[in-house]
């Protein structure tokens, strides 16, 4: 078949789950990292031909795209603050409003030195973008998931940065065995309540670990997060948080009453997204 003709099967057979551009991005971005074929090589070729195991492949990929898979998946490579991260389901993809709350950090920390910890690592993508944009710091970062850990440790390894990781359950430690000048995390946060509203690419893809709380104690890792920080932040050290939108003042009352100053700060959407927090 020719890889034209394929294109306008994705275009058919995806039109009620993405705009066309969307689509035909999707395909172009499969067509290279499968078989290294780009756009301009098919718009300079159209009549380009795919073997049989190609159309195979991008027959199993037009599957999973109609199962709501997202595409990240499928390439498992994802970008974040201009960097190239891999993913695998063990991670959360890194969103856009991640990058904006490690911008924060690097704004405020350009000219720091001393120790980052990022609670929650995932894919890695907050401690290594922080590894590369703040070179005078050292990062360590922890996760609860072995498989998670594997995918952010080849992520250091491919983006060339130093970042120590270990494998911990925040909401059993008492210590962090060290203070810290900077405590970051993105923990779960999605209420089950809130799981009717999500997008099924989220919903069926992404790692449950990641991202769900109880409703009746949605607020758990923010508790836990900052209780130890009270104990491990250096005292000029700032506390920093991607926060649930629907939950930005209730969590900022939260870590006030166990010490803190908070700035909540919207992200690009004008949604509460982030907050801030140091000593009183
Ligand atoms: C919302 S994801 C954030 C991932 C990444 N930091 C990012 O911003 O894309 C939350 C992460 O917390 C981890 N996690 C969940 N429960 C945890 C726990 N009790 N202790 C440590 N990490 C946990 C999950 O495995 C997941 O990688």
């Amino acid at each position: 078949m020719k890889i034209s003709s394929f294109r306008d099967r994705f275009r058919e057979q995806l039109q009620s789950q993405y705009a066309v551009q969307e689509i035909d991005s999707i395909f172009y971005l499969l067509t290279e990292n499968y078989f290294g074929i780009k756009r301009l090589d098919l718009a300079l070729d159209p009549s380009a031909e795919l073997d049989e195991n190609q159309e195979k492949q991008l027959e199993t990929a037009l599957e999973r795209l109609r199962n709501a898979e997202p595409v990240q998946y499928l390439t498992g490579k994802s970008e974040f603050f201009g960097m190239d991260f891999e993913v695998s389901h063990a991670v959360l993809i890194p969103r856009p409003e991640t990058e904006e709350l490690v911008q924060w950090i690097i704004d405020d920390q350009a000219d720091a030195h001393g120790d980052i910890l990022d609670v929650g690592t995932g894919s890695g993508c907050i401690a290594i973008a922080l590894a590369k944009n703040l070179p005078k710091m050292s990062v360590q970062a922890i996760d609860l998931s072995e498989a998670a850990l594997e995918v952010a440790s080849k992520n250091v390894e491919n983006n060339q940065v130093s970042v120590q990781f270990r494998k911990d359950n925040i909401l059993e430690i008492e210590d962090l065995g060290q203070e810290f000048d900077v405590i970051v995390s993105n923990p779960p946060y999605v209420r089950e309540l809130e799981k009717a509203s999500m997008r099924p690419n989220v919903l069926e893809h992404e790692p449950k670990m990641a991202l769900y709380v109880e409703d009746s104690n949605a607020l758990i890792f923010y508790h836990k997060i900052a209780i130890l920080a009270r104990k491990h932040l250096k005292k000029n050290g700032a506390l920093y948080f991607e926060i649930n939108q629907y939950l930005g003042p209730e969590t900022s009352n939260l870590i006030q009453e166990i010490g803190f100053e908070t700035e909540l700060k919207k992200d690009i959407f004008g949604n509460d997204r982030m907050i801030k927090a140091t000593f009183k």
